[in-house]
């Protein structure tokens, strides 16, 4: 009851803001498609180049001194041979440039970004061989569409449309199986182009084919771009199927250690979404169907359709509120509110394209295989956005990603259920970011693909745009974070997390050395490494930064209270499940300290 009254408390609150702000709003009424992640101050010179949250995980700014925008392999080729000659650092960028980390910064003065923005066209299908053949800057919407046409689809690929071709690859994108390839785009590729610097008598550049087979494909699948630009890749297709996907809530997440690996057998398409702090689960019970079920269904994923700004900015309010007044309550109410109005609406899935009518919904894999709707411009009820679009004041929030080797998969659930226990509202805030996603990876042969079958955690949650300002729970999700990625090895993603995770990163890679030895042959001048991946790769110190409150943004594991919040009542301690955990704690009294 007394939950209930708080729930509908926190939806009244959230309407009357979100009216107040509606009545200031000149009604314009468009959904407004993500901005251009590069802009340059005169034509295509002194360029910044930003990621979709407009910010950085240390919150740089990242300049180029050109950027361009091939539209064809030749000019790819020109592009770079120029940039070799005089020895430029180059980078490559994507359409909207998801990526988290700074894998898209050229270093230096005079450096260049190279935009796969125009090279978006779709080079070959072909029917019998089941391939499509993509420039790289085709975005996972334009592949899937296309592949449809002709009753082709990607069996795996990640849930976020947005993504292009040369970014999945580059990071390691993935869905969610442990069935046949697994769930990662990079084990479906079967021929990849790639330019690189070369010497005088090539041109000063390399292009180079590597198909299924070639040992060189194994590091150019997953390369962080720096062996160069990836001009075209083919996947492997299958035919047009039809899945079915139910979502099943349990009230209760006691077995989910033990759960979560058995799902995964029994079902090729499952994920499970958890939330900790409401002991519950939702999986996601997805299987292939004959193509003769009947059902059109389609996945308008919610939380990435275009959303009122009004509303965008009212619900940063509540959580700045919450935070500003350390009231995990109103945390944990939203978080509730939030899984109950997205169960309701089977989070975006509907069962002709228009509503949801019950479990469960049966359609063709490319309605259903991935989301966006954010990310197409149109006409709104009211001004709309995708929820991180860096001009709303919306969602601002820092991402881990890290897959766990099945082996150890249970002990962290159990690890994460043990603190919840300890702090029992600790991680409502993650539930406002609709819990932990948990996903199948497989074992690839990529040298930075993932070496055993295991899940991956995403781990979504505020972040304060005062990079001093602590955050609720700050030591619980600090722990977490260091747990999957020391105590238990977790390999992060590429594409996500916040610096200290990728410490020690390429020691859990057996085929590390490999990948460096390919990237020496590939860009021996290292014009398309940056400081970051330099870091990343172990090649460069420099990856933890120390300074003040740097433990708050993931800068660095603290060692001293300085790099917590001391004059906020935030120190230094030991973790409390893991004792090796150096985390930032909210001291209640003195005797504490
Ligand atoms: C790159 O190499 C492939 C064959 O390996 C060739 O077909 C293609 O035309 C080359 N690209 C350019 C722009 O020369």
């Amino acid at each position: 009851m007394a939950l209930c009254m708080s729930k509908c408390c926190f939806l009244l609150l959230l309407i009357i803001s979100y009216c107040l702000l509606q009545w200031c709003n000149t009604v314009t009424c468009d959904c407004v498609a993500p901005e251009e992640p590069i802009k340059c101050s005169s034509g295509n010179s002194n360029c910044i180049v930003t990621n979709s949250q407009g910010s950085f995980p240390d919150r740089s700014i990242c300049r180029a001194a050109d950027a361009v925008y091939p539209t064809t392999e030749a000019e790819l080729i020109s592009a770079v041979s120029a940039a070799t000659i005089t020895k430029r650092k180059m980078k490559v960028a994507t359409r909207y440039s998801h990526s988290v980390p700074k894998l898209v910064c050229p270093d230096g003065e005079d450096s260049l970004i190279i935009s796969t923005k125009k090279l978006s066209e779709v080079i070959k299908v072909d029917k019998d061989a089941k391939t499509i053949t993509v420039q790289s800057g085709v975005t996972l919407k334009q592949l899937i569409k296309e592949a449809a046409k002709a009753k082709l689809v990607l069996p795996h690929t990640p849930y976020w449309w947005g993504l292009t071709v040369g970014g999945m690859l580059g990071t390691g994108a993935h869905g969610s199986s442990w069935w046949l390839k697994g769930s990662a785009v990079h084990d479906y590729v079967v021929d990849l182009r790639i330019i690189s610097p070369g010497e005088s008598k090539d041109g000063y550049y390399k292009n180079r084919t590597l198909k299924e087979g070639d040992a060189d494909l194994d590091a150019a699948k997953v390369s962080l771009g720096v062996l160069g630009v990836i001009s075209q890749v083919t996947f492997k297709l299958e035919s047009m199927f039809k899945r079915s996907i139910t979502f099943e809530a349990m009230d209760d997440d006691n077995g989910l250690g033990e759960e979560a690996l058995n799902f995964g057998k029994k079902h090729e398409f499952g994920d499970i979404t958890w939330y900790p702090s409401q002991h519950q689960v939702i999986y996601r019970i997805d299987d292939r169907v004959p193509s003769t079920t009947p059902g059109n269904g389609v996945n308008n994923y919610f939380p990435f359709r275009s959303t009122a700004a009004s509303v965008l900015v009212a619900n940063r309010k509540i959580e700045e509120l919450a935070e500003a007044i350390n009231y995990a309550d109103l945390k944990c109410f939203g978080g509730n509110a939030i899984t109950a109005a997205l169960e309701a609406i089977a989070f975006g899935l509907t069962n002709n394209g228009n509503f949801f009518t019950g479990y469960p919904v049966i359609g063709y894999q490319n309605q259903l295989q991935s989301a966006g709707g954010c990310l197409t411009p149109g006409s709104c009820l009211l001004q709309s956005y995708c929820p991180w679009d860096p001009r709303t004041n919306g969602q601002y929030f820092f991402i881990n990603g890290f897959s766990i080797g099945i082996s150890k998969v249970k002990n962290f659930i159990q690890d994460i259920q043990k603190l919840v226990e300890l702090e029992p509202k600790s991680l409502c805030g993650v539930e406002l970011y609709n819990g932990i996603l948990m996903r199948y990876v497989s074992a690839s042969t990529a040298y930075l693909g993932k070496d055993e079958d295991g899940i991956d955690f995403d781990i979504v949650y505020y972040r304060s745009k005062d990079p001093l300002a602590p955050r609720m729970f700050e030591d619980i999700l600090e722990e977490i974070e260091q747990m999957a990625v020391f105590k238990y090895n977790g390999m992060p993603h590429w594409g996500k997390n916040r610096n200290i995770a990728f410490e020690g990163a390429m020691k859990k890679y057996k085929d590390g050395e490999k990948f460096l030895d390919v990237k020496k042959r590939y860009d021996p001048l290292s014009l398309f490494s940056n400081e970051w991946t330099d870091q990343i790769l172990g090649l460069k110190e420099g990856l933890s930064i120390y300074k003040e409150g740097c433990a708050l943004e993931g800068l660095c594991i603290c060692s001293e209270d300085i790099h917590c919040a001391p004059n906020k009542g935030y120190l230094c301690r030991q973790g409390r499940v893991y004792k090796e955990a150096k985390v930032c704690r909210k001291m209640k009294s003195t005797q504490e300290i």
